[in-house]
C-alpha cells in the first residue's frame, strides 16, 4: 500500500524538505510591481497559513518556537489574515497542492498588503501565482498524500525562521530528529510484530473506540495531528485536547454516567515538559478519569531535544493510525468527502477566479 510507504520513508523526507529549503534564495527586496515592494528583513510576527494537513505544521512549529522564537507566531486558517499583518508580518502560505482556496485567498490578501510572503507547495495555482510574482518559494515533491508529507510541511517553515534571522544554532537538534525517527521508524514498520511495535499495539488498543488525545504544552499540535490523523487516514471521529487547558473543561465531561464514558480511550501524549506541575498534572488527570475511561495509555516521547521528542510521538500515532485504517478496511489515503466539498464549494465561491484577477491587477 502506497501510505505505508509514505510513513515509511518519513526520515528520508525530512532530509530531503531540509536540503530543498535551504535552496530557497530569499530576496532582500523583491519588486513586484511598479507600486508593490516588499523587504524581506526580520519580521515582527510571523503567520503560517493553511489548511488541514498543510496548516498542521505550523502547529507544530508554534509549541517548538515556544522556547526558541522571540515574535509571535501564529497559525491562520481561514479565508483572511489578521488586520495587524503587513509589512513587518512573515506569511508562510502552506498549500501542498497549491489549489486550496482559503489559503489562496489568505495568501492574496498578504501579498496585497505588502507581507513578507514565502510559498511552500508543490505545485498548483500557488505555485503559478508565486513564478508570476517572484515570491519565493519551497517546491516540493509531487504525489503525496498532503498529511503525509509533513516533513515537506514542517522542516522548510524552520529553515525559513532561520534565513530571516527567527532562529539560529538549530542543526544538531534537526539532525538528532532525524536520527531519532530513523530508530522509530525500525520499530513501527509492518514487519515488526505486535509486542514489538508500539504503533500496532496503539491500533489494536484504539480500535473498539473513541480515540481522546490529550497533549500537553509541547505537544498541542501533536494532539490535534494525532486527532486529525485519525479522521482522515482511519476515518473515524476523535477528540482531542491538552494539558493544562483540559483540567478546565474536559475534566467535568468524565463526569457523565460510565455507560457512556466508558466509549472512550484516552491517549496520552507526554512529550517534554518536565516542569514538576505539568508532570503532576498529568498523573493526577490520569488517576481522575482512570476509572471513567475504557482504557488509558500514555506516548512517550524519545530523543534530548524538543523536536525530536515531539517528531518521535508523531511518528507513532501517525503509523497507528494507518495501522487503525487496515483494521477497519479504509484506505488510509482517501479523501472522498474533503475533494466533495472542496469542488462544490469551487464552483460556487469562485474564489480562486478572483484570486487570479488579483494577481493581474497587482502586476498590472
Ligand atoms: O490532509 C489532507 O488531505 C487535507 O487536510 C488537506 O491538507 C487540506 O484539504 C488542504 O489541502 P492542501 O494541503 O492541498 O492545501
Amino acid at each position: 500500500m502506497n501510505s505505508v510507504k509514505f510513513w515509511r520513508d518519513l526520515p528520508e523526507q525530512f532530509e530531503d524538505a531540509l536540503q530543498r529549503a535551504r535552496r530557497l534564495e530569499i530576496p532582500g527586496r523583491l519588486q513586484i510591481s511598479s507600486r508593490l515592494v516588499v523587504n524581506y528583513a526580520k519580521p515582527q510576527e510571523v503567520l503560517i497559513v493553511g489548511m488541514g494537513g498543510s496548516a498542521i505544521g505550523g502547529d507544530l512549529l508554534k509549541d517548538w518556537a515556544l522556547g526558541s522564537v522571540a515574535v509571535p507566531l501564529e497559525v491562520c486558517r481561514d479565508y483572511h489574515i489578521p488586520i495587524y499583518a503587513g509589512s513587518k508580518s512573515l506569511v508562510i502560505a502552506v498549500s501542498y497542492s497549491g489549489d486550496t482556496e482559503e489559503t489562496l485567498s489568505a495568501f492574496i490578501e498578504a501579498v496585497s498588503r505588502g507581507c513578507m510572503v514565502v510559498a511552500v507547495t508543490s505545485g498548483g495555482i500557488l505555485a503559478y501565482l508565486c513564478r508570476r510574482m517572484g515570491i519565493p518559494m519551497v517546491e516540493l515533491p509531487g504525489g503525496m498524500v498532503p498529511r503525509s508529507a509533513i516533513a515537506y510541511l514542517l522542516f522548510p517553515l524552520i529553515v525559513v525562521l532561520e534565513k530571516l534571522g527567527l532562529v539560529s544554532g538549530i542543526e544538531g537538534e534537526l539532525q538528532e530528529a532525524i536520527e531519532i525517527l530513523r530508530r522509530i521508524r525500525d520499530e513501527v514498520v509492518p514487519e515488526v510484530p505486535i509486542t514489538k511495535n508500539r504503533s500496532k499495539r496503539l491500533a489494536a488498543v484504539l480500535s473498539d473506540s473513541i480515540p481522546v488525545i490529550y497533549g500537553d504544552r509541547f505537544s498541542r499540535g501533536v494532539a490535534l495531528r494525532s486527532r486529525t490523523q485519525v479522521n482522515e487516514n482511519s476515518k473515524l471521529l476523535a477528540l482531542s485536547g491538552f494539558l493544562p487547558e483540559l483540567d478546565h473543561n474536559d475534566v467535568l465531561g468524565w463526569e457523565a454516567p460510565v455507560e457512556y464514558t466508558k466509549r472512550f480511550t484516552v491517549v496520552f501524549l507526554r512529550t517534554a515538559d518536565d516542569a514538576q506541575e505539568m508532570k503532576l498534572r498529568a498523573e493526577l488527570t490520569r488517576d481522575l478519569i482512570a476509572d471513567k475511561a475504557k482504557r488509558i495509555v500514555e506516548v512517550f516521547p524519545e530523543g534530548s531535544s524538543l523536536l525530536a521528542k515531539m517528531l518521535s510521538i508523531m511518528y507513532i500515532v501517525d503509523v497507528a493510525s494507518i495501522y487503525l485504517a487496515v483494521l477497519n478496511g479504509v484506505d488510509p489515503t482517501a479523501t472522498t468527502s474533503i475533494n466533495k466539498l472542496k469542488s462544490q464549494l469551487g464552483d460556487r465561491t469562485k474564489v480562486i477566479d478572483h484570486v487570479k484577477k488579483e494577481v493581474d491587477a497587482i502586476l498590472d
